[in-house]
């Protein structure tokens, strides 16, 4: 019986390091075949996360936001305009001020990322075609299970609207999925099943693979850059999710709840909140109209956060922390060890003076 880990089953092995400040550190990746990020962070395609607020945010920042798609195609349209104009029309490109990111795997790295979701059926091919008119260069196949004949047909579709698009194609958690997806023509795997903060899907279906092994595997095949997906909770994570050879790391919870995000902030007795829904969480689904069956998600609420920047600073400071630690002046260097722990070391890794 093989066994699975996860982002609490390990910890990365420090490196010698001569790196003199973390300012000098380069967190530039690639989020697709052709696109670079200047920072390795992306927000989630849900309808608590991620509409053109949190994208243009996202982008002044050096990463990208993928808007959702529970919404209609004139208005996804309309919010991938406005985050192409904010991108693109500055009185100085954002893009020319960051100059490229570092690359020596692809050398088409040539514009800024600007990207939405669509599903694999339905509307989804008159969806990419208005959302890549109205300036999209990446679309997300945005589906639970991947592996499937429905995306195979969906990759080939959607490039074929336009050469110049990328398709980032999930969510998978093995290499065979990785394999036939990079072959179908994915230009990025977003990689990870049922490990959402949110996510119902391991309890009930029983199918899931814990993040660490998923993302071993994958990235020790992959050919096109890997967007780790689900259950980042802290910069350490997110460190773990880049040693194992991500290219990039998706954030729900950590970006629900701040200002940018999508929804309205709910005065309490305990505080100021926003709501946290599943994609696939009956709240989703009853909101958008769809039908209320095969619910796989739970929604909450999350205190406010207020800017999404303020998160986003400081999950850079400790992931800069880490690569210090790693010896890595940027991601290609950073490739540290990385062990396996007891439950005795889980804990030894928490404050643990104070119960
Ligand atoms: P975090 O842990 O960052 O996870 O909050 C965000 C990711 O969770 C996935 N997601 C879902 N998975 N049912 C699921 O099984 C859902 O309702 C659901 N909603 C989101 C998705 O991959 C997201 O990026």
């Amino acid at each position: 019986m093989n066994t699975a880990l996860t982002y609490d089953d390990i910890q990365l092995v420090p490196k010698f390091s001569n790196i003199s400040s973390r300012k000098t550190i380069n967190l530039s990746s690639l989020i697709t075949r052709r696109f670079g990020v200047m920072m390795p962070l992306v927000a989630s395609p849900m309808d608590t996360v991620c509409d053109y607020e949190m994208a243009i945010r996202m982008a002044d920042m050096g990463g990208v936001g993928i808007i959702h798609r529970f919404m209609s195609i004139e208005e996804q349209s309309r919010q991938v305009n406005l985050v192409f104009k904010h991108v693109y029309c500055p009185e100085k490109a954002i893009f020319e001020d960051w100059g490229l990111p570092y690359d020596d795997w692809h050398s088409e790295v040539k514009a800024m990322p600007i990207s939405a979701a669509v599903g694999a059926g339905g509307d989804y091919l008159e969806r990419s075609e208005k959302l890549i008119q109205a300036g999209a260069n990446i679309i997300l196949i945005d589906v639970a299970h991947g592996h499937h004949e429905n995306v195979k047909q969906a990759i080939k579709a959607i490039k074929w609207l336009s050469p110049n698009v990328d398709v980032i194609a999930g969510n998978i958690a093995t290499y065979e999925a990785a394999n036939d997806l990079i072959e179908w023509g994915a230009d990025a795997l977003r990689v990870g099943i049922g490990g959402g903060s949110l996510c119902t899907t391991r309890i009930k279906t029983g199918f899931g693979v814990p993040n660490v092994t998923c993302l071993e595997k994958i990235c020790s095949i992959s050919t096109v850059p890997v967007m780790a997906d689900g259950g980042i909770r802290t910069s350490g994570d997110i460190a773990k999710a880049l040693a194992l050879g991500s290219s990039t790391v998706m954030l729900g919870s950590l970006l629900a709840g701040t200002e940018e995000a999508p929804g309205k902030i709910v005065e309490t007795a305990n505080g100021l909140y926003k709501r946290y829904r599943g994609a696939a969480s009956l709240e989703t689904k009853v909101t958008h109209g769809q039908e209320t069956r095969n619910v796989e998600g739970e929604s909450t609420m999350i205190p406010f956060k207020g800017g999404v920047k303020y998160i986003i600073d400081g999950l850079l400071d400790g992931v800069k922390s880490a690569f210090s630690y790693g010896g890595a002046r940027n991601l290609k260097e950073f490739r540290p060890e990385w062990i396996r722990i007891t439950s005795a070391g889980q804990n030894e890794a928490k404050p643990h003076l104070i119960k």
